[in-house]
């Protein structure tokens, strides 16, 4: 049997003004007309053996989890409501803390809420692959073959053959990670890239309960205390089972990828050739959006003249024009209205700094 994860607890700062701290980019129809949480869940169908998901979200997002679950008609087995987000190697913590609960030991094919995979067909086919992997015990990473040096990504350097070592029992098409390194700087990763032996971490894995938790105890043992203490403490409420907050807050705070994947010798990487992307950003979204002749994504009320390659998104239903600009993001909202060069997207996280900074 298999136990999806869905971590859906991001905050999508660089997809500003459209997401928001309570209203994050996962629970947008951004790319299709579903929302990036409903496309995930849809995505598990026809997965073979596949349970109800669990989703782990902040306790703050949890009635548009509910509601948007209810839309999709999709039941869960729990909804893990963080009171703090402490990055994802808790929020997996606590989701594999709670899977080995009543003696049971599924493997968990852990997913993020805000990614696109034009191909479903092939990412099913990996699942399969990866599913074989993690039940001799190997940590499974989905690694995505690089097309540019991505410099916001987690690097997989995949081993040889001859380096199977003892992972020779894993299936063919799949492959022991040499290395794994969370986001190179730009000069390392155009060396990556060049080289070809390696992958993009997709950020989605598959591992039984019981391998994360060995894993995750020899080297952040405090995660997993703080992490038991949550659950112990936890308290049921309708669908959503609530995380002592007092205990949670105790947990340090890092990503599956420090914590676990960069450390372990027991990761295997299945590479995926999909259309994923994980929108991380306004020139992400421009890229898998489906565009006009001029290379134009124009959301809502727009017109355009003379203009390519933009991003142009009205979502108040006040008219957007653009005469003669190119390579621009423009979001209007009914408070914010944001410009931005398409090649200066990263920096959107900025103006939301400031916002912060200003209260
Ligand atoms: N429940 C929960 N709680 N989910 C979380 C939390 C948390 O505290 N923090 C992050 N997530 C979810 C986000 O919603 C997102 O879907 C996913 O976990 C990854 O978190 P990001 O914050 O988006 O990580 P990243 O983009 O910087 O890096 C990760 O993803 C890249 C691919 O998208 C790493 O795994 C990289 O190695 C990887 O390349
Ligand atoms: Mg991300």
């Amino acid at each position: 049997m298999m136990l999806p994860i869905i971590l859906s607890g991001g905050s999508g700062t660089r997809l500003w003004p459209l997401s928001r701290g309570l209203f994050p980019k996962q629970f947008l129809p951004l790319v299709a007309e579903t929302t990036m949480l409903q496309a995930t869940l849809a995505r598990l169908d026809g997965i073979a053996a596949c349970r109800q998901p669990l989703i782990v979200c902040n306790e703050d997002h949890r009635f548009i989890v509910a509601e948007q679950l209810r839309q999709a008609k999709v039941a869960s087995s729990a909804i893990l409501l963080e009171p703090v987000a402490r990055n994802t190697a808790p929020a997996i913590a606590v989701a594999a803390l709670q899977a080995v609960q009543g003696g049971d030991d599924p493997l968990l094919l852990v997913l993020a809420a805000d990614h696109v995979i034009a191909d479903v067909a092939a990412f099913h086919a990996a699942v399969a692959l990866a599913q074989r992997a993690a039940e001799t015990g190997a940590l499974v990473t989905f690694g995505i073959v690089p097309t540019v040096p991505e410099t916001g990504y987690g690097y997989i350097e995949k081993g040889r053959n001859s380096e199977r070592g003892m992972w020779n029992e894993i299936p063919m098409g799949t492959y022991p990670v040499s290395r794994f390194v969370e986001k190179p700087d730009l000069a390392t990763a155009e060396d990556y890239v060049a080289s070809g032996r390696y992958l993009w971490n997709s950020g989605m894995f598959m591992f039984r309960a019981s391998a994360l938790i060995d894993e995750l105890t020899k080297f952040s043992p405090e995660i997993v205390a703080a992490c038991s203490a949550a659950l112990d403490g936890a308290s049921a409420d309708l669908d959503f089972l609530r995380l002592d907050a007092t205990a949670f807050a105790q947990s340090p705070e890092d990503s599956i990828d420090y914590a676990v994947m960069e450390k372990t010798d027991k990761a295997v990487v299945v590479p995926l050739s999909a259309g994923w992307s994980d929108v991380g950003s306004w020139s992400a979204l421009w890229e898998v959006a489906e565009k006009n002749v001029d290379g134009n994504v124009l959301k809502g009320d727009v017109l355009a003249v003379d203009s390519q390659n933009s991003y142009l998104h009205s979502a108040n239903g006040r008219l957007v024009a653009a005469v003669g600009v190119a390579d621009l993001v423009v979001v209007d909202t009914d408070d914010a209205v944001m410009v931005a060069h398409k090649g200066q997207v990263q920096r959107v996280k900025k103006i939301v700094d400031m916002l912060k900074a200003s209260g």
